[in-house]
């Protein structure tokens, strides 16, 4: 039976597909992306506070996967978010904070029950779009193309849907012997193609891709990501989800998710050095021109909060009021860092670290 576009895909078939993932090309390109993946880990080990880059990294994570949706803010906006309060800030940029507050939240229940469930996906889309969402229960749900073109009608009816999700669910916890890098593309697939919310898919499907590679093992902390790479390649990436459906088109898929995670892995490899390279030369210049304001803390903090204000060095113990107010004041004298005002407040940026992480 021909697939229709207009109709709802009910008969989508669950995973794995039956046909030989593993080809000479594949596992070729698994072995290199898999590579990638542990040069990433190995540097991610280097950098003595991991929570400083998991929160750097990820935060432009969340800014780039919520541009997909067309929601977009800047890296100085969500850091100014952090330093500021929330509530000041614009839709966007609280929207990409919500992103990231529905990965830590999945990174968090992972870390404590390694199970990937369909509760788990609602209460991540739930945290995603800052509403209560259950799978979809009504019809209506389409991909369009340009605004017009039906391409997808995902499954409708919500016993479907949570059938299908729950096989998803087996098939992610089968210890079927298959490289999990090619599962996470067999499980992106099918997660964007049951569609199961009425919003919020891809976002989630991006979060999923992430706590799939930790419960695996293969990222310790989620530091890979995809996003960037998807938006590089957008018609690729839309038209290979169409293709697997139409016509079955597999392989070219999972290379096509194979490229992404190489890549990525050695794209925020780079970013890593590049940051540990910057704070140690952040370190050597304050040591050398205000020692007085010296301590490793200080230097964290530099890199934790790109905007900084005293209260942040009050609260992190590392000096008094007058005197925190002294250290920062010195670290601009000697252009380390740029002072701005806000409201009524002095922030400090790290504009070296802004610059890196736009990048
Ligand atoms: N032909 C297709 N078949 C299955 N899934 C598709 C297809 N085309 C696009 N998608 C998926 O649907 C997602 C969009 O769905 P939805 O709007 O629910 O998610 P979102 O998180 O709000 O949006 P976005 O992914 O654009 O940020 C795309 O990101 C992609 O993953
Ligand atoms: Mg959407």
């Amino acid at each position: 039976m021909k697939f229709n576009p207009n109709q709802p895909y009910n008969l989508l078939p669950d995973l794995p597909p039956s046909i030989e993932l593993e080809t000479k090309v594949v596992l070729k390109k698994c072995i290199s992306a898999t590579a990638a993946l542990a040069e990433l880990r190995g540097v991610g080990d280097l950098i003595p506070n991991q929570n400083l880059l998991i929160r750097s990294v990820g935060l432009q994570e969340a800014r780039v996967s919520s541009e997909i949706e067309n929601i977009v803010t800047t890296t100085d906006e969500l850091y100014k978010a952090l330093a500021d309060s929330i509530d000041k800030v614009n839709p966007n940029t609280k929207e990409v904070l919500r992103y990231q507050e529905a990965l830590d939240f999945g990174c968090t229940e992972i870390s404590r029950k390694p199970l990937i469930t369909t509760n788990l996906l609602c209460r991540i889309v739930s945290i995603v779009k800052q509403q209560d969402m259950d799978v979809r229960k009504l019809p209506g749900t389409k991909i369009v193309k340009n605004d017009k073109e039906v391409i997808y009608t995902p499954p409708e009816g919500p016993e479907i849907i949570r059938q299908k999700l729950s096989s998803l669910e087996q098939f992610i916890h089968s210890e079927k012997e298959l490289d999990p890098l090619i599962k996470m593309a067999l499980i992106h697939y099918q997660f964007e193609a049951i569609h199961p919310f009425t919003d919020g898919n891809g976002r989630t499907g991006r979060i999923l891709n992430i706590l799939f590679l930790i419960q695996q093992k293969l990222l310790k902390v989620p530091l890979l990501y995809l996003s960037k790479y998807l938006i590089e390649h957008k018609n690729d990436y839309l038209n290979g989800l169409k293709s697997v459906t139409e016509s079955g088109a597999w392989e070219p898929w999972i290379l096509f998710v194979l490229s992404a995670v190489e890549e990525m892995a050695l794209r925020t490899r780079d970013k890593i050095l590049a940051i540990r390279q910057l704070m140690q030369s952040t370190s050597d210049t304050i040591r050398e021109r205000a020692p007085n304001a010296y301590s490793k803390e200080l230097v964290e903090l530099l890199f934790y909060q790109a905007y900084s204000k005293t209260r942040f060095l009050e609260e992190a113990n590392i000096a008094k009021r007058q005197t925190a107010a002294a250290y920062l004041k010195s670290l601009e004298d000697i252009g380390l860092l740029t002072s701005v005002k806000i409201g009524r407040e002095n922030y400090y940026l790290n504009n070296r670290l802004l610059e890196l992480l736009k990048q």
